[in-house]
């Protein structure tokens, strides 16, 4: 991405989601991105402009920019964004950047979109944009956080399985507290003992799943790890696999 170039935009709304998790809204120049990319976002702070990678949530074609964050309380940037208010500036990157797209994934029967925090919001992204349909018979959509609180896009997640009913499976996940409608614990030991595959009622292999994988990068290298097991591996355009990734950090 060429850093230099950067667009003024404007705060429209920050709505907070749990304590730490942030939905923010922004007012930008047009912008292309295909669904799953990111840009930057900047601040000018103490005269130095600190920026960050932040995934688009909103599809394309939305009036707004959407960007879904949480607070690493001794981060540079994100407890500033946390205090924006309507009307404040902000810098949005003019070149949208990032492989965790469609068109880099091959066609299957089955589109696993694997998500720890705020990794969602690019599945959410790609799930609004609604060009998958025309490519996966099934999508399965896990996100995984620590407490049900933080499932902030639950509601959305249910008005899209009102268009697309049971081609669209939701399986949410908490590890840190005991819910009686989420799968307990993290998404590579619920792979191993098939707890996953049975809540989304899909079986997950080689020959007919794609999974793309966001957030956490320890949980991104045990997902690949352990789908290794299944003869999965990442995919390259040279060399196709089943695996798609991107690390937050
Ligand atoms: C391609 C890409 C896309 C990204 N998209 C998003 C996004 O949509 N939403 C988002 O909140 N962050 C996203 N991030 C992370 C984001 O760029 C910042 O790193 C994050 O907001 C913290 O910024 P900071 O300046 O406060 O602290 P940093 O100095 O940037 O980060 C400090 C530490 O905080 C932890 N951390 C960073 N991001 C997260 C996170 N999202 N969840 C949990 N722990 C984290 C890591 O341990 C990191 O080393 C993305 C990163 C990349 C590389
Ligand atoms: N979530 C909170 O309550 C909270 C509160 C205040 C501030 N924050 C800030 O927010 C930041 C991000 O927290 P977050 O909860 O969004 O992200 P996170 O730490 O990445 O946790 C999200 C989910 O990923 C799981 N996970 C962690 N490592 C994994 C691995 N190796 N394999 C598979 N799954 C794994 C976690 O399980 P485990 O629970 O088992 O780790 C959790 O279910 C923190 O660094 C902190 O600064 C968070």
């Amino acid at each position: 991405m060429n850093d230099s170039v950067w667009l003024p935009a404007t705060v429209r709304a920050l709505e907070c989601c749990a304590p730490h998790l942030f939905r923010l809204y922004i007012e930008a120049p047009a912008l292309t991105f295909e669904a799953g990319q990111f840009t930057k976002l900047a601040l000018d702070i103490q005269g130095e402009r600190i920026a960050r990678a932040y995934s688009f949530v909103n599809a394309p074609n939305a009036p707004l920019l959407e960007f879904y964050f949480s607070v690493v309380p001794q981060g540079p940037l994100s407890p500033r964004l946390a205090q924006l208010r309507a009307g404040d500036p902000i810098w949005v990157g003019a070149q949208p950047n990032g492989f965790l797209v469609l068109s880099e994934v091959p066609p299957a029967s089955t589109l696993w979109l694997l998500a720890t925090g705020t990794g969602i919001g690019p599945f959410i992204s790609i799930l609004e944009a609604g060009a998958l349909w025309q490519r996966y018979a099934k999508v399965v959509l896990v996100h995984a956080v620590r407490k049900a609180a933080e499932l902030s896009y639950t509601p959305r997640v249910h008005a899209l399985q009102q268009t697309h009913g049971s081609a669209l499976r939701y399986v949410p996940m908490v590890s840190r507290e005991a819910q009686t409608d989420t799968l307990t614990g993290r998404i590579p030991a619920r792979l191993i003992d098939g707890s996953l595959e049975h809540a989304a009622g899909v079986v997950m292999t080689a020959t007919d799943s794609q999974v793309m994988l966001c957030g956490n990068p320890a949980m991104v290298r045990e997902v690949v790890d352990t789908l290794a097991s299944r003869g999965m591996k990442k995919h390259r355009r040279r060399t196709p696999g089943q695996i798609t990734v991107e690390n937050y950090w």
